[in-house]
């Protein structure tokens, strides 16, 4: 995730130094390029490029630039693929006002296409660069002072934003805004920091003013004002003292990244919700008319895409089907100019991916790709990509790009069933309603069911294996429920479809054995019910992920996990998966085990 960074100082040192060693303690966000602005001698000076830092600054030498004002950005692709253009900050045309900026402006297409008519030029592909535009717009036709040319931009975006912006028109000024991307203020003796994050000047102080939405903040050597940004109305806020340690406030307080994205799973799915993307209705269309629709996917993503499958199969009505990346070879003389792939991936890199979809291309399939990693190798392969918008994933265990990607191939499902007819307009419409209200639904089951979490941990943490059985498209959710069990807890765990547990597995089952049963109200619930019981007749202890006021499975099982209502019959996927995400979490940490590092597994698989 983008990180932000201002230093303004009383007196002229190296600040190049300062705002580099500030970006490097927000390393830990994830980025692909970097940038600084610095005001010296009156000038404004702007380095930048695509890279880790060490790389850029062996390239650049921005230690030694001097001066008392500074921002800089560490900056992770949504809008237009790493490079050194799109790399922030972004500058005005006649190079006088610097912008950094963490979040998405909605509206900027529509800003950037009445800029170019007034005759502004743009060098990058961001939503980030109409800011600084509109800045010099306000300034320079309008005549407003920079002060109300800032405020006055800023109101017109749309979005989220922290941003931060400076000038060799108000030379002594750091002006800041903030709407729904978290934005600090830290102070200390000599310099005021502003940031997207604490650990950026947690070994420079421990004083920190938090700033809240829709405010504007004006940063001098000596102090600062905070103004509501709609009244103007100026806002007292002191500094508190943080007491945690720089690991701690990487990880937001939460002892492990994985449970900081598990939390985070509301937000990142909000990101992908608003931002309504044109390729989802293409990626359906396509899907619609192909012949043969294949998913490939590895480990977590794999499992993602059996909603995909499922929903093509229901939806329009076509055999469609998920393929493991590394096995891909085995329907490769099914693939022709008639067939759509659909790869899955979080990074965008996974090797067995690229190398199916490469010969898939060859063979003159299309590529509709859904990746997390803006201009990743998989993008580059694509006829058209979906983002998952989810940020960068910092656990090993993938948690929240899978709802991500979930979400992302339910978005195609619901576009395939308005064209297929398999629903009408108003009952798109009414599902749309729903799809739009995940991500409150995921925060209420995060919130209801993380003590009930930690309680069956508890018990579990002692066993030595368990099974994770649901039927029809929750099967996914069993498969991706025992996976982040075996991967962060190292305790043996078998996905099945209910139905064909009794097939073989039932054979392990004897007195407390664990068998997670996912248990949504649908077409699947009454045989799941029998599922249930026969596993209790052979002494099982039964663990149920259940709707809210379901008492009859409640009754059957030792213990539950609630999901709120009215989403079993659509979406399940999405809810019904978070109360394992926080089982397998918490029997991780019970056993003594660190859930970020599982021993043996990388994040991104890029050998074959
Ligand atoms: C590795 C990771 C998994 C991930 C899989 C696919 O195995 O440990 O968490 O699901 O790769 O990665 P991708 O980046 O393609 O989603």
């Amino acid at each position: 995730m983008c990180g932000i960074v201002g230093i303004i100082q009383k007196n002229e040192t190296k600040i190049g130094e300062e705002i580099i060693h500030a970006l490097q303690k927000l390393e830990y966000r994830g980025y692909d390029s970097l940038g600084v602005a610095i005001i010296e001698d009156d000038k404004l000076i702007i380095q930048k490029d695509k890279g880790k830092i060490n790389e850029v600054i062996e390239k650049i030498d921005i230690a030694p630039i001097s001066g008392k004002i500074a921002i800089g950005h560490t900056r992770w692709a949504t809008h237009g693929p790493p490079s050194k253009i799109n790399a922030h900050p972004h500058v005005s045309c006649d190079g006088k006002i610097a912008v950094v900026h963490n979040g998405i402006i909605e509206n900027f297409q529509e800003l950037r296409r009445n800029l170019k008519e007034k005759g502004h030029t743009f060098s990058s592909e961001t939503d980030t660069e109409v800011i600084s535009h509109l800045i010099e717009d306000f300034f320079v036709n309008e005549h407003l002072s920079f002060r109300e040319a800032v405020i006055k931009a800023i109101k017109q975006l749309v979005g989220t934003y922290a941003i931060c912006v400076i000038s060799t028109n108000a030379p002594q000024r750091i002006y800041c805004a903030k709407k729904d991307s978290p934005l600090v203020i830290g102070l200390n003796s000599n310099r005021i920091f502003v940031a997207s994050d604490i650990p950026a000047f947690l070994d420079q102080t421990q004083q920190v003013v938090l700033l809240h939405d829709n405010e504007f903040v004006e940063i001098r050597s000596d102090g600062y004002n905070i103004f509501n940004l709609i009244s103007m109305e100026q806002i007292t806020r002191a500094p508190y003292t943080v007491s945690w340690k720089a690991e701690m406030a990487q990880k937001a307080g939460y002892p492990h990244f994985m449970l900081k994205e598990i939390h985070e799973q509301p937000n990142s799915l909000y990101n992908y919700v608003r931002m309504k993307q044109k390729s989802v209705k293409k990626v359906a269309e396509k899907i619609y008319v192909a012949e043969r629709i294949f998913f490939v996917a590895a480990g977590t993503a794999y499992y993602s895409t059996l909603t995909g499958e499922y929903l093509v199969r229901k939806f329009n009505k076509k055999l469609s089907q998920s393929i493991i990346a590394s096995e891909f070879e085995s329907i490769l003389n099914l693939i022709d100019e008639n067939t759509v792939v659909v790869p899955v991936s979080q990074s965008g890199e996974t090797m067995d991916t690229i190398l199916g979809i490469k010969k898939a291309k060859e063979q003159g399939a299309s590529i509709l790709s859904i990746v997390n990693v803006v201009g990743s190798t998989i993008t580059r392969y694509s006829d058209e990509v979906i983002y998952l918008h989810a940020g960068p994933e910092i656990g090993v265990a993938a948690t929240k790009t899978y709802l991500a990607q979930t979400i992302a191939n339910w978005d195609v499902g619901l576009e395939l069933g308005l064209l297929s007819g398999s629903f009408n307009k108003t009952e798109y419409e009414s599902h749309r309603k729903k799809f739009n209200q995940l991500p409150k639904i995921v925060k209420t089951t995060i919130t209801n069911n993380e003590v009930q979490a930690r309680t069956v941990a508890n018990w579990f943490s002692k066993k030595k294996s368990g099974f994770y059985l649901a039927r029809g498209i929750n099967v996914q959710t069993a498969n991706e429920g025992a996976l982040k069990m075996k991967e962060i807890s190292y305790i043996h765990c078998e996905s099945y479809p209910a139905g064909e547990s009794k097939h073989g597995p039932i054979a392990l089952v004897e007195k407390d054995f664990p068998v997670v049963f996912i248990a949504p109200k649908d077409h699947t619930y009454r045989l799941i019910q029998s599922n249930i019981m026969e596993m209790n007749a052979r002494g099982a202890s039964t663990i149920g992920v259940i709707e809210e006021n379901d008492d009859e499975i409640k009754n059957l099982v030792t213990w539950s996990f609630k999901i709120p209502q009215g989403y079993s019959e659509i979406f399940s996927t999405i809810p019904y998966v978070v109360p394992l995400q926080l089982l397998a979490y918490y029997t991780a940490v019970k056993r003594g085990y660190s859930p970020d590092k599982p021993r043996n597994l990388a994040k991104s698989v890029t050998v074959l």
